[in-house]
């Protein structure tokens, strides 16, 4: 497990941008925290530098997932918030992103048990004041080792 402090949004990005080089197909980031804590913004800094450009990354509130193509591999943004059932990830594709796609997931919880426990980080934001605190963990064996060994400079 690994915690990183979010002093800024410059931060987070940051600490974002430390992660991309850590992610290979098939990954599952599953990011908890309350409303409006960073869950996005996380995502949005990882999109822009997986993507090396500053495009436009929208919350997928009301679409549920927007799908992006980096050199390495697709990926594909969940908001899970509105989804009224977990079987209803089926049809979003999510199967396929589970095999050679990243997937980042907002509001994993929606999907209850269909959340695998395979490849999948887990990452919570919390709030303290000002401050984020970003707490990295995981099940998955491949993800600890890789945890392990990570170094994010802020
Ligand atoms: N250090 C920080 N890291 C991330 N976001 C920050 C930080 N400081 C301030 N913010 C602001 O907090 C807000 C986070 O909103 P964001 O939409 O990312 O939250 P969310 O967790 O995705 O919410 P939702 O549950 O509605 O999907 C943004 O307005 C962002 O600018
Ligand atoms: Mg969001």
């Amino acid at each position: 497990m690994k915690t990183v402090k979010a002093l800024t949004e410059t931060d987070t990005q940051k600490i974002a941008a430390a992660l991309a080089p850590l992610l290979q197909p098939g990954d599952i980031v599953a990011l908890w925290g309350t409303l409006g804590v960073g869950k996005t913004a996380f995502s949005r800094y990882l999109i822009q530098h997986m993507t090396q450009t500053a495009q436009d990354v929208p919350s997928p509130t009301f679409t549920l997932l927007q799908v992006y193509d980096t050199d390495a591999f697709p990926i594909y943004h969940f908001d899970l918030y509105r989804l009224d059932k977990p079987t209803d990830v089926y049809e979003l594709g999510i199967e396929d992103a589970f095999i050679d796609a990243v997937s980042l997931i907002e509001w994993p919880d929606k999907m209850g048990r269909l959340l695998p426990k395979a490849n999948r980080l887990d990452i919570r934001i919390n709030v303290d004041g000002t401050t984020r605190l970003f707490t990295f963990d995981s099940a998955d064996a491949s993800w600890q080792k890789r945890l392990n060994t990570w170094q994010v400079t802020i």
